[in-house]
């Protein structure tokens, strides 16, 4: 079993009477990228702080590489590198020394801090910035340095709050990149986003939360097959040689359909199961011929429709 690197059990966080985060069980394994989502106000950034101790969780427990988040503070901070939402930084200072700043902050010095500053502002595709006061940075450019920020001192664990907010699609690009470098060095990911072809294209597993809630959790395949589980199949069929009057009664001896639409030239087949090789042997039967049958797959964003959709959201 891989080492989870974070790990949450229960983790609750009230205000007043209000449960913004409940009951939070999660588990980041290491070297993996998990993307975390859920509308606006679901309760993704005071996790985040929950995490690192900038919050005091109601109750339930957590771990970040094995540090108690609320008794091991400063253990679980030297682990991580955060890009917080929203980042602000030093704007009268360039690129170079603001990052000298926060690289000193973790201890590095003299040369080694020299190097990582440097280093760094490449990796995130700043070296054309180094000595570009940050109040002069575009947006994309501010994020970048957020970025740079969280990973100047090398943590095992990078979490990052909607980290593409706002910025083009040059810098979504780069972001991405960005990501799979990371992981190749073998970091862990942890990452809000709206953006959901971003999280497909670089998070391992995916969890979704609404009202602090997590509601479904796996890699996109677990996810696809939860949804179905909880929604139904569909299955998209196109026969020959059957009038629809016999396709239909055909499908009448299929057990577990529950409803068949037509629509250009296809049937829709909705059933709690998969049906697919009961459907193609009754149509054979009937001397039909199946010329396409296919399990119809949602995106991720059907997904996150359907699961955070307020009065389905169960
Ligand atoms: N300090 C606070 N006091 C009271 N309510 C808060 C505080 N911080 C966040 N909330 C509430 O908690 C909920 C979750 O917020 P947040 O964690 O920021 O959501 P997300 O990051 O998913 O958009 C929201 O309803 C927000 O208004
Ligand atoms: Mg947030």
């Amino acid at each position: 079993m891989v080492d989870s690197v974070i790990e949450t059990s229960g983790l609750t966080k009230k205000y007043d009477e209000k449960v913004v985060v409940k009951d939070l069980d999660l588990r980041v394994f290491e070297g993996e990228a998990f993307g975390f989502l859920g509308p606006n106000g679901a309760g993704k950034t005071t996790t985040i702080k929950m995490l690192m101790g900038l919050v005091q969780p109601s109750s339930g427990t957590g771990r970040v590489c094995g540090f108690d988040i609320v008794h091991q503070v400063l253990d679980v901070r030297r682990s991580c590198g955060v890009l917080p939402e929203p980042a602000g930084f030093y704007d009268n200072l360039t690129a170079r020394q603001n990052l000298r700043f926060y690289g000193s902050l973790y201890g590095l010095r003299g040369r080694e801090l020299e190097e990582k500053v440097l280093s760094t502002l490449k990796l995130v595709g700043l070296s054309d910035a180094v000595d570009l006061k940050i109040g002069k940075f575009s947006k994309g450019m501010k994020q970048r340095f957020g970025l740079a920020q969280a990973i100047v001192h090398d943590p095992r664990v990078l979490i990052f709050d909607e980290p593409t907010a706002g910025i083009d699609p040059q810098g979504a690009e780069d972001y991405r990149l960005l990501v799979k470098e990371l992981k190749s060095r073998g970091k862990t990911v942890f990452m809000t986003s709206h953006i959901l072809p971003e999280v497909e294209a670089v998070c391992d597993r995916i969890g979704i939360i609404v009202n602090g809630e997590m509601k479904i959790c796996g890699n996109v395949d677990e996810l696809v097959d939860q949804y179905t589980r909880r929604q139904g199949y569909r299955l998209k069929l196109r026969v020959k040689e059957l009038d629809e009057r016999c396709v239909m009664e055909s499908l009448k001896r299929v057990e577990g359909i529950s409803n068949v639409t037509r629509n250009n030239g296809y049937y829709l087949i909705s059933s709690g199961e998969d049906v697919s090789e009961e459907v193609s042997r009754v149509l054979c039967k009937s001397s039909g011929v199946v010329t396409e049958l296919e399990v119809y797959r949602p995106s991720l964003n059907e997904i996150f429709l359907e699961v955070t959709r307020p009065e389905t959201g169960k």
